[in-house]
């Protein structure tokens, strides 16, 4: 049966939770399992599975992997010689599952593990096995009941060290409305092996334990803990807190850990984004302490609770989520436990060029002859700069339901497709699924979103070829000065050391971002008033704060803050409008209000209740959502010389409210031509 709890409303604010659902039947049609090199692959033992009272067992010889029946939660596995990688201290139910966040609209959330009911094996041949756990929704039964069917599968391959896990969720029409705001995969590694995490090249160390944690000091913002007394004394006094290792989903394609003795990697590859939401930018876990390992499908995280999926009016709705390969690898004793990292990489390229799988036996899993493609290249017309077209270089170009412009980021129940283009603004997107798509992209350098026009239209075996397609970021007129880069983050600026009573010493000399505590800092740096910016003297890398955050005077009192960009301006056009270009990283239940030259103005000339819930300053991130404001300005409201423009983010109610800006810019009025 499914375990559930009640959440507490442990953060209330922050609205965390929530996520998708559902099941699935699938028809199971006769492909058989194609591998790359078959003959290669005889020299393995091919799969064999054994059916135990309780439990089902997949083994090629390399790994051997035990779920549990009906249930379908991976209770062992057995790589390396060891009995089991997973933590036996947990319950079985408690080691490699799924679950999903949700809610009936205005009640409260459940945590729900997706257990199933029924098990059937879809494939059992030496070249593979699949195996189908389903949850299948009964509008019969009386008690609250997941409106999702589920079925979740497994697979082991002949000679592939490692297993693939993905799910088929789904609702048919007129079941009840249902919000869901989190849908993972989750492993939980037995920690006295597993101890070193490694996310990216960089982000690589020794773990502190679930224990260590329990016996530290809960900090401020909850998740985070200071360790006063861990195990391994050299993590003493640093602060442990899983958000500070979540990364962009374009960066996460595998993380995972490594047990030294004997030398073993666990890894999680992520094969393609296509599943996953919000776009490129969308911020996901990764690993975390408690050797824990998770696959997010969907998340609120550095988004807000706006990215529940929400279902109404007895929405239809189905959707595939992954594969994704849980992947195994081990040197000799004597070897180089680093080299597993490498190894692991070597992998995810692997997986990433081989997909569209074409083993996976769900009808709902579409193979790459069922799918199309879209290219061409993308070019830039920002009218102020001049007329010539620019490459649209590094733009990042997808497709993603129909929507308005920049719609993506907030997507969340279908697939999206994403890729950068080249120096020329080339790009190229292949095993797009079929149906109606929008064709979106952002370019590093630009502010604001861009559309294609129409809907491009994917069918089976479509290779699209689009003209130039040409992008026209918003502007008015030339521009008089700029602050910071359009790239959809704070990271130009200025990023604080974290105090020394809280760090994390991954982050001392890069991302620093990732650290606790900076919202402090900004008071500490300006004691008695807030940050003057002044155009031709300061320098937005030193002088402009990542984040403005509300002061702290004291006493746990938190008041808002009122930020000021000085600049000289001659030759004013009384009659004409500028054009004030702000363009926010992150806002979180912040307000933010503009005033020209008067900082007591009655009347701000922009005054925005209320922005975002995206939590990334509680949660060290460099961004959250993406946000433009194109702001009037009337020649009447300057003055010949020195100006100022004041910026007020107006509601305290927290420590971690405020904005993050990633680019403000004052133009001129618009200019004949
Ligand atoms: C303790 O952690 C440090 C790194 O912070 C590592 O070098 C050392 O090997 C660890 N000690 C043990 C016993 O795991
Ligand atoms: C870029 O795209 C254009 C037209 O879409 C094409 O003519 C050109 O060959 C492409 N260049 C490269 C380097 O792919
Ligand atoms: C833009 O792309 C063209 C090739 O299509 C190339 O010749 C040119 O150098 C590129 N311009 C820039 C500014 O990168
Ligand atoms: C701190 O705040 C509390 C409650 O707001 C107040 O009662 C107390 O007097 C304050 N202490 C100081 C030193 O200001």
């Amino acid at each position: 049966m499914s375990e559930r709890r009640q959440l507490n409303n442990v953060v209330g604010w922050l609205g965390i939770f929530l996520q998708i659902l559902l099941l699935t039947e699938c028809a199971v049609t006769k492909k058989r399992f194609t591998v790359k090199d078959s003959k290669d692959l005889k020299k393995f033992p091919p799969v064999q599975l054994h059916r135990q009272k309780d439990h089902v067992v997949m083994d090629n010889g390399l790994v051997k992997v035990t779920v549990s029946v009906p249930g379908g939660t991976v209770a062992g596995i057995e790589y390396n010689g060891i009995p089991n990688l997973l933590e036996t201290r947990n319950k079985e139910t408690n080691r490699g599952y799924w679950d999903v966040v949700w809610k009936f609209p205005g009640h409260s959330a459940f945590v729900e593990e997706l257990e199933g009911t029924s098990f059937d094996v879809i494939t059992d041949e030496e070249s593979g096995v699949e195996l189908s756990f389903t949850i299948t929704y009964d509008d019969s039964i009386n008690s609250p009941q997941l409106p999702l069917n589920i079925d979740k599968r497994f697979i082991l391959l002949r000679g592939h060290n490692g297993f693939y896990t993905y799910a088929i969720f789904e609702r048919l029409e007129g079941w009840p409305a249902l919000d869901v705001s989190q849908t993972r995969a989750v492993f939980k590694l037995e920690e006295k092996l597993f101890q070193y995490m490694a996310i990216s090249d960089k982000r690589q160390r020794i773990m502190p334990t679930l224990e260590d944690r329990e016996r530290g000091e809960t900090l401020a913002y909850p998740e985070a803990v200071l360790l006063t007394n861990p195990a391994n004394h050299s993590l003493k006094v640093e602060v442990d807190d899983k958000y500070q290792y979540s990364s962009d989903v374009k960066d996460t394609r595998v993380h995972g850990w490594i047990c030294t003795n004997p030398p073993t990697g666990f890894w999680m590859i992520i094969p393609s984004n296509e599943f996953r939401i919000g776009g490129p930018m969308k911020q996901e876990l990764t690993s975390q302490a408690g050797a824990t390992t998770i696959s997010s499908f969907h998340t609120n995280h550095y988004a807000g609770e706006d990215m529940r999926q929400q279902f109404r009016d007895g929405e239809p709705w189905k959707k595939v989520y992954g594969p994704v390969f849980v992947y195994l690898n081990s040197v000799p004793e004597s070897g180089d436990p680093d080299s597993l990292w490498e190894d692991a990489k070597q992998q995810m390229l692997q997986e990433t060029e081989n997909w569209p799988y074409d083993f996976p036996r769900s009808e709902d899993y579409l193979s790459a002859d069922q799918r199309g493609s879209v290219s061409g290249r993308l070019l830039v017309r920002d009218t102020g700069k001049n007329q010539d077209l620019k490459n649209g270089s590094l733009a990042y170009v997808g497709l993603a339901l129909p929507g308005n412009a920049g719609s993506w980021q907030m997507e969340n129940k279908g697939y999206q497709f994403w890729t950068q283009a080249d120096n020329n603004g080339n790009f190229s997107i292949e095993n797009v699924l079929p149906g109606n798509q929008g064709l979106y992209a952002w370019v590093p350098g630009y502010i604001g979103d861009y559309r294609y026009d129409s809907c491009i239209i994917i069918s089976p075996g479509t290779r699209i070829t689009l003209d130039n397609v040409i992008y026209e970021p918003p502007r008015n007129g030339p521009t008089l000065w700029e602050i910071g880069i359009p790239d959809r983050t704070a990271i130009e600026f200025f990023v604080p050391d974290p105090s020394p009573r809280f760090t994390n010493p991954l982050y001392l000399a890069y991302e620093k971002f990732r650290q606790y505590g900076l919202w402090d800092r900004y008071s500490e740096i300006y004691p008695d008033h807030d940050l003057v910016f002044t155009v031709g003297d300061s320098n937005y890398e030193t002088d402009w704060f990542y984040a403005q955050v509300n002061r702290n005077i004291g006493n746990h009192t938190y008041v808002p803050t009122t930020w000021q960009i000085v600049f000289d301006l001659q030759n004013i056009d009384v009659s004409a409008t500028y054009t004030l270009q702000i363009a926010l990283a992150s806002s979180t239940g912040a307000a933010l209000q503009v005033r020209i030259n008067d900082p007591n103005a009655r009347i701000p000339i922009f005054n925005k209740g209320l922005i975002g819930k995206d939590n990334a300053i509680a949660r060290h991130g460099i961004h959250g959502l993406y946000r433009l404001y194109s702001i009037e300005v009337w020649g009447s409201q300057l003055v010949q010389g020195r100006n100022s423009i004041f910026l007020t983010q107006s509601r305290n109610s927290f420590p971690w409210e405020g904005i993050m800006y990633d680019y403000i810019r004052l133009e001129g009025p618009p200019q004949d031509n």
